[in-house]
């Protein structure tokens, strides 16, 4: 609406005419809304509190997690079922966010040239494993998964004991005596070690 010189724009006019106001207002709008949708989760029991039986992981499994990173192994697999009929069949009972309250960070993606990885904790032995990352085309000719060989020759590092100490500090209830003996946990034992421990544990709580 034109306004003549005498004419003071008042109540929504003169927001609308103000870039200013206009954009101060909108961003509070949208502040508030969000607030008030994300805020109410960090107090809810079902996503900040562990799900029955989710343990902190072992000095071992939180090794091969840091591997499992390390190697960008999320850019290929997600870790989260949804609740989907296409999923459950396939995968197994979907995830719940208290099963990943000890996960910092989380790596549920959504990013799945290879299948979810969630439940594959128990599928399959330690030994199939261990071959399928050396070289996943000797068990799975079609697969274009990359060949993992460095990480049996790599020994996983004593320093992981700080990594819990970390952890310790966002919420993971390790002791100073878990964290005492996590040198001695991985003493001797190789990066495949670790992220063979890690998938084995994964989602097995609520198989
Ligand atoms: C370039 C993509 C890609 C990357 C990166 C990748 N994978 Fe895979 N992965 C696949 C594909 C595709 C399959 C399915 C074929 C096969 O079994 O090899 C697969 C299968 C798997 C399986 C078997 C899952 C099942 O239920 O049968 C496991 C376990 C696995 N990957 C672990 C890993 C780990 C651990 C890493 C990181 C060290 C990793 N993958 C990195 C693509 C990838």
């Amino acid at each position: 609406m034109a306004t003549s010189n005498n004419h003071k724009p008042a109540g929504h006019e003169r927001i609308e005419t103000s870039n200013f106001l206009m954009i101060v207002l909108i961003l509070l709008a949208v502040a508030v809304g969000g607030i008030v949708e994300i805020v109410p989760l960090f107090f809810q029991r079902s996503t900040t509190q562990a799900a029955e039986g989710v343990k902190p992981y072992t000095a071992l499994q939180l090794a091969g997690r840091d591997v499992y990173v390390r190697e960008g192994c999320y850019n290929c697999h997600s870790q989260m079922i949804r609740p989907f009929r296409s999923e459950t069949l396939r995968y197994g009972q979907y995830s719940t966010a208290g099963e990943f309250v000890y996960d910092h960070p989380f790596q549920w993606g959504s990013k799945r040239t290879g299948p979810d990885l969630h439940r594959v904790g128990g599928k399959y032995s330690d030994e199939w494993h261990r071959v399928h990352l050396i070289n996943p085309r000797d068990l799975v000719p079609e697969s274009n998964m990359p060949a993992y060989p460095w990480l049996e020759k790599a020994n996983v590092s004593a320093a992981i004991g700080d990594h819990m100490v970390g952890l310790r500090r966002v919420g993971v209830p390790y002791t100073d005596a878990e964290i005492a003996k996590a040198a001695e946990d991985v003493k001797g034992k190789t990066e495949l070690d670790a992220v063979i421990a890690y998938l084995q544990v994964m989602g097995t709580t609520r198989k």
